[in-house]
């Protein structure tokens, strides 16, 4: 039985940093605190029901390097989620994502540097731009940087600096990259379930362009499963790429999300194409499957989309304070 440590998870009240707090909780012994900004992004009734001896909650900006210190102190691992992470925001105003992506992760490596903590650092298949519809390739560990958005050059520079902070200063950090998350508490600004509430509400699905855009899904589930493994087991200074072999155009996921509320499959609209949009992300994890021995539970991603639904059918409670606002600022963009 390993032993319970005190991790420190940024970004803990968003989507995918509060799905990995209930995994920690519900699968180890460790204890757990948030240090989260509350963002639009962040939701403390994602992390409703936890066990008050084992979960803290800390509302702060990880670019508070007073804060930032005092809770390194304290920790033994820190698992860095905190981000801008939409790319529409991105486009429409750069600035936040700078402030949190680049100097927030600058904050949380110099304390690490001070601290000699255990930090692992979530991150993105867009760093690496898009492929081609019919290129064979998929993205590797070695595949060369190349992002797109104000959001994923953000998720670059953060990559490289963390790289940087372990070779210059031995910072004990590792790298995960993941492709597209899908599964409870999602801000319904993003595509999935944007989608699945606007059936719930009798909307229309939106898909921009064409809807032929690929993206490789992995249930939010797996990728924290991947990420405990990492953290456990991840050889220091190394990237491990996170994916689950999902990938769908978006056209196709958008009808099964209207064969699964009971609507006819062609009762979508196409919107404004979002600018430069990536047309394809695809990801090889060979790497994290033979070195570390993970696989994903979800292999089928029908399955997992089929849980989802039911999870936004039956939350509306968590979901409905938000989208009001999201579809007013899509509608400002033509979207
Ligand atoms: P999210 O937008 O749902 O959550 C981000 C969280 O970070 C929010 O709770 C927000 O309040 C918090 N936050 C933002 N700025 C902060 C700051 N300055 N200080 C403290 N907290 C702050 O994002 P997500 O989709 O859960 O993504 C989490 C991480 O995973 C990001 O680093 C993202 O780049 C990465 N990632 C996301 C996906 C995906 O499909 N969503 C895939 C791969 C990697
Ligand atoms: O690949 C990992 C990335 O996945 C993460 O790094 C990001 O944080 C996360 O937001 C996600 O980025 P995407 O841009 O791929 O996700 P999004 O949900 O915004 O869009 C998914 C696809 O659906 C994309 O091709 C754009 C399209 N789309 C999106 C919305 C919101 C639509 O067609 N209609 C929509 O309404």
């Amino acid at each position: 039985e390993p032993a319970a440590l005190n991790i420190l998870v940024t970004g803990g009240a968003g989507f995918i940093g509060s799905n990995f707090v209930h995994y920690l909780i519900d699968e180890t012994e460790h204890r757990v605190t948030v240090l989260d900004k509350l963002t639009y992004a962040g939701n403390l009734a994602s992390l409703e029901g936890l066990p008050a001896e084992r979960f803290t909650f800390v509302k702060g900006d990880i670019a508070d390097a007073e804060l930032v210190d005092s809770l390194f102190a304290e920790h033994d691992a820190v698992v860095h989620y905190a981000a801008e992470s939409h790319n529409d925001n991105s486009l429409d105003e750069p600035r936040p994502f700078l402030d949190t992506n680049i100097v927030g992760t600058y904050t949380l490596l110099e304390a690490a540097r001070r601290h000699g903590i255990r930090f692992h650092h979530i991150s993105t298949d867009e760093v690496y731009g898009d492929l081609e519809l019919d290129d064979p390739a998929r993205f590797t560990e070695q595949t060369p940087y190349n992002p797109s958005s104000p959001y994923s050059s953000t998720k670059a520079g953060s990559d490289l600096l963390v790289r940087a902070w372990v070779r210059s200063f031995g910072v004990q950090a590792t790298i995960s990259n993941c492709s597209n998350n899908y599964g409870p508490y999602q801000h319904v600004e993003k595509f999935i379930p944007r989608q699945i509430t606007n059936v719930l509400r009798g909307q229309r699905p939106k898909l921009y362009g064409r809807g032929e855009n690929v993206r490789d899904w992995i249930h939010a589930d797996d990728h924290s499963s991947a990420v405990l493994t990492i953290l456990e087991h991840g050889r220091i200074g190394e990237t491990y790429l996170i994916g689950a072999d999902g990938e769908q155009n978006n056209r196709d996921v958008v009808e099964a999300i209207l064969t699964g509320l009971g609507q006819p499959t062609d009762a979508y609209d196409l919107v404004a194409d979002r600018p430069g949009h990536d047309l394809r992300y695809a990801i090889d994890s060979t790497k994290l499957r033979t070195e570390l021995g993970w696989t994903p539970r979800y292999a089928d991603f029908a399955a997992g989309l089929a849980d989802t639904i039911a999870w936004y059918r039956d939350h509306e409670d968590w979901w409905a304070p938000q989208k009001d606002a999201t579809e007013a600022r899509y509608r400002a963009q033509g979207q």
